[in-house]
């Protein structure tokens, strides 16, 4: 006997069938885009696989904005990933470090006389260059990075970051009308000094911030006012000071440290 086949019959308004090969295109846009952004983060230099799940989960990485959870995926080429706010983007291999800089050891790369210097005190990989520089007998922080467009725009004189100095002087207390003449500008050989934020916290010494960075800036300004430094400290460089960095310690900028010195220096990395 002849069995007739059942072939379902379309109805008659359904819509028709989408081809194949259009089919196999909307599956694909539907699977996971991009990588996970643990392994974007390890691969960009904020720690282990570990560490950057840990930094997603405590909520402190966002993607376009949104704080992000873990197993999130992204495509870096399009998705704006920040931790702390600091867009990943600004440490591929990047790195900065904050050094107290101890008396005697030199802010250079390397000495002809042999001394120390104070980039023997830091990792030798990746090699990194101080930003700015004090002088051999200043101790104190110094920012040491191989980000030279950062370390160009802080030391660019227009946007120079506020440094300030504790300042032990020779010859007593200060007189108001010297410490006037700090604060609105001094005649120096190469020209006068800009407003500057000066107290005297004790009788002869000084607490002086400026955001220039000439030669021996500090201690020129105060041989001009008749009392030369007897003691020159830095103890802060923007939003940047730790009383716990011992002379010769270092330690890495934080996120949020680098989020505020990148903004300090006027314009984002990488813009
Ligand atoms: N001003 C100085 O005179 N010396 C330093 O090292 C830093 C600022």
């Amino acid at each position: 006997m002849h069995r007739r086949e059942h072939i379902p019959r379309r109805a008659a308004h359904a819509a028709p069938e989408r081809p194949l090969w259009e089919q196999w295109a909307a599956e694909s846009a539907a699977l996971p885009q991009g990588e996970r952004l643990q392994k974007v983060l390890a691969t960009r230099g904020w720690g282990s696989r570990r560490v950057c799940e840990e930094l997603i989960a405590s909520g402190r990485v966002t993607v376009n904005g949104d704080v992000a959870v873990l197993g999130r995926r992204v495509d870096t080429e399009h998705d704006r990933v920040e931790v702390d706010g600091v867009p990943i983007g600004v440490r591929p291999g990047l790195v900065y470090y904050l050094l107290n800089k101890p008396l005697g050891v030199v802010t250079t790369a390397s000495d002809p006389q042999g001394r120390p210097t104070v980039v023997d005190l830091v990792p030798a990989e990746p090699r990194v260059y101080p930003v700015g520089r004090l002088d051999v007998n200043t101790s104190g922080l110094l920012l040491l990075t191989n980000d030279g467009a950062l370390a160009q725009r802080l030391t660019h004189p227009s946007h120079g970051v506020e440094k300030e100095y504790l300042v032990e002087v020779a010859g007593g207390a200060v007189a108001q009308g010297k410490l006037r003449s700090l604060r609105e500008g001094i005649e120096l050989d190469d020209g006068m000094t800009a407003p500057a934020q000066v107290s005297q916290p004790t009788p002869g010494v000084l607490r002086i911030t400026i955001h220039e960075g000439r030669n021996r800036q500090v201690r020129r300004m105060c041989e001009a006012i008749g009392h030369p430094v007897e003691r020159l400290v830095r103890v802060r460089i923007g939003s940047l000071s730790d009383r716990s960095l011992k002379p010769g310690e270092w330690r890495e900028l934080t996120p949020a440290e680098l989020k505020a010195l990148v903004e300090a220096a006027g314009s984002p990395v990488g813009s």
